[in-house]
């Protein structure tokens, strides 16, 4: 007798609970991609997604762009690492395109202390765009945003607290879940645990 198929539980057990559903997060990037082609109507414009946790929400979000679009990722890395909370990041990938002209849409998975955007903001302003906008799926509420950013673009505001799924990982896995979700206790980034703790 053949197994039974494999369920999302069984490849990842410490998933604790959806916080937004494959739908809601559909019905989400719909409502986005008409306010960005409304935004950018009769224009061309370079997406700048930042590798690799906007890849699925790219992914979605282009083919509902009825207007001429290129692409032109970069690789950043967060500081610490491996862990949650970057304290700072560099660009390991520098776009591969001359952005000079360009109207250019940063598209990132979600935004944290700000870092991430931040250097991604300055790096692509100093290329001389023809315009320049950040587009983030998620958007962490916390009053203490280390780096003030403000994208144009937000599809959700949530809770601080960490995040995986629908591209997001914690360390490399997760990625291709479909929905938003938080992790278990044991399974989570031991700085964010120690932060919850604090009275
Ligand atoms: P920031 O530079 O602190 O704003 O952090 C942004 C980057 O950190 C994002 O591009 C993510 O790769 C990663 N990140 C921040 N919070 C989370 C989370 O809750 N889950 C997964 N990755 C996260
Ligand atoms: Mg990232």
């Amino acid at each position: 007798m053949a197994p039974p198929p494999a369920t999302w539980h069984d490849a990842y057990p410490a998933v604790r609970r959806v916080l937004l559903p494959r739908r809601r997060i559909a019905r989400r990037v719909r409502a986005l991609s008409r306010q960005i082609a409304r935004h950018y109507r009769g224009r061309e414009i370079t997406l700048v997604p930042v590798l690799t946790g906007s890849v699925i929400f790219l992914a979605d979000l282009i083919r509902r762009l009825p207007l001429p679009v290129r692409l032109s990722p970069v690789g950043v890395r967060s500081y610490p690492g491996r862990s949650v909370e970057s304290r700072g990041a560099a660009l390991v990938q520098p776009p591969g395109d001359d952005l000079a002209g360009r109207h250019v849409l940063v598209v990132d998975d979600i935004l944290d202390g700000g870092a991430t955007l931040g250097l991604l903001l300055d790096t692509v302003g100093a290329m001389a765009p023809a315009s320049l906008a950040a587009c983030v799926l998620l958007k962490k509420r916390r009053d203490d945003r280390p780096v003030g950013v403000e994208p144009d673009f937000v599809g959700f505001d949530i809770p601080n607290v960490f995040v995986v799924g629908y591209g997001l990982d914690f360390d490399g896995r997760y990625r291709n879940l479909p929905d938003v979700c938080v992790l278990n206790q044991h399974a989570r980034p031991t700085r964010e645990r120690a932060k919850e703790a604090r009275p």
